[in-house]
């Protein structure tokens, strides 16, 4: 592999502050792209920033607030100019079971995952070079819905999401856009919401279901996206491509 196979590429990850977005926008660096990440919060996001490496952007906010995506692409324009990458991986994890979920549930996921999702693609086009990859992160269809209950905000909101990846990829292409889903399965990102006794049995509990027995690690995603952002994946458009170590 080329370590420098994005040398000149400028990359845009949202939720670039840890977990997925952490380890993508590390494998773009590290393969010589510039790179901008943004998130809510700061000091999380400057010390990602300093992590990933050298002249990192690292714009804060919130992608359920459009005039915040606005910010971050005049930003971008402004230090990085236009941009060939485009992970749309910002995304939140809500459980709440169907008999309790609120309309505040429902729109604080929808709010990030679809509507955030949705303006962040729209509100880049301008700034995309033709021929740009754009890869949206979505969820792996792991077990049966019925082995996990409390995910259906969730698991719609990423319904929705995938739904979207096609029609944007079929609008986009005549500027030869491409737009594809990568969908994880169960990886190795610590959940803020949760004892981290009951995270470790749950990541155990995970890794056992796993035909490769292991959890995804972060990196894992990060490969792919970097796929698709290549000149490998040139005729890949419109496409979910799954990360889950074959539990799906
Ligand atoms: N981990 C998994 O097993 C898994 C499986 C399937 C899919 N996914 C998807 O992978 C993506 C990344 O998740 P992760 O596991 O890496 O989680 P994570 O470690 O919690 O990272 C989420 C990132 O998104 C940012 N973020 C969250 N809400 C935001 C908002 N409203 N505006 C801007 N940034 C926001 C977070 O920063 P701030 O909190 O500071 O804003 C953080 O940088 C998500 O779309 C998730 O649904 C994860």
């Amino acid at each position: 592999m080329s370590m420098d196979r994005f040398h000149g590429h400028v990359v845009v990850v949202t939720g670039g502050s840890s977990g997925i977005g952490l380890a993508t926008a590390r494998r773009f660096a590290r393969e010589g792209a510039s790179v901008a990440i943004t998130g809510r919060d700061e000091h999380r996001l400057a010390h990602a920033a300093t992590e990933i490496g050298d002249n990192v952007l690292a714009v804060a906010g919130d992608v359920a607030d459009v005039a915040d995506i606005d910010r971050l692409f005049a930003a971008v324009a402004k230090a990085l100019g236009r941009i060939d990458v485009l992970f749309v991986n910002a995304g939140l994890k809500r459980l709440h079971a169907l008999h309790d979920a609120s309309v505040e549930h429902f729109n604080e996921v929808f709010d990030v995952n679809v509507k955030g999702a949705f303006f962040t693609v729209q509100k880049a086009i301008p700034h995309l070079n033709d021929g740009a990859s754009v890869v949206l992160c979505g969820l792996a269809p792991v077990d049966p819905a019925w082995r996990r209950p409390g995910t259906g905000i969730y698991t719609a909101s990423k319904a929705a999401m995938k739904a979207f990846t096609r029609t944007a990829a079929a609008e986009l292409a005549h500027r030869q856009i491409r737009v594809n889903t990568v969908s994880p399965g169960p990886i190795n990102v610590p959940a803020a919401h949760l004892p981290p006794e009951q995270m470790a049995e749950r990541m155990r509990r995970m890794a056992a279901l796993s035909p490769l027995k292991r959890l995804g690690e972060p990196e894992d995603v990060a490969g792919v996206v970097a796929f698709l952002a290549s000149r490998d994946a040139a005729y890949i458009t419109g496409q979910e491509i799954t990360v889950d170590g074959g539990m799906s």
